[in-house]
């Protein structure tokens, strides 16, 4: 959650002002953080889920224990659809961390499989044809 507050501060959203930082712990113990990136083109914007995690995958990290996510939000910043997808798909055992950067000390814990039940996974679709 330490690294996730840091890396919040670079936030890059001069569109929606809405800061989010996170950070991805590897197996291998080094830690990714990630930012949400904003476009004029909105729907290009990234969030920082998946900066963290594409970031770690193209160092060739493949293992992940945890995640902590952080936003200035009352229920702390919980990661969006399209996060939770590629969490299932490349992070299934993560534990997610959620915090409001107002109250960093109050942080939530989920599973992944809680945040997205019944996930779509290529080599399932795949094998059932
Ligand atoms: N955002 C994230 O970075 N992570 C999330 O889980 C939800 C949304 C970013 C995307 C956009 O830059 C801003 O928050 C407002 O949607």
């Amino acid at each position: 959650m330490a690294a996730a507050l840091k890396a919040r501060l670079r936030a890059v959203a001069p569109y929606s002002g809405f800061s989010v930082g996170a950070a991805l712990l590897a197996s291998s113990g080094r830690v990714y953080s990630g930012i949400n990136v904003e476009s004029a083109s909105y729907g290009l914007t990234v969030c920082a889920e998946r900066v963290a995690l594409f970031k770690a995958l193209s160092e060739g990290e493949r293992q992940f224990d945890a995640i902590a996510v952080v936003a200035s939000v009352a229920q702390g910043a919980m990661p969006c659809g399209a996060c939770r997808q590629l969490l299932a798909e490349y992070a299934p055992r993560a534990v997610v961390f959620t915090a409001d950067s107002r109250r960093p000390g109050v942080v939530r814990k989920f599973k992944i499989k809680e945040l997205l039940p019944l996930a779509f996974t290529w080599p399932d679709a795949r094998a059932t044809g």
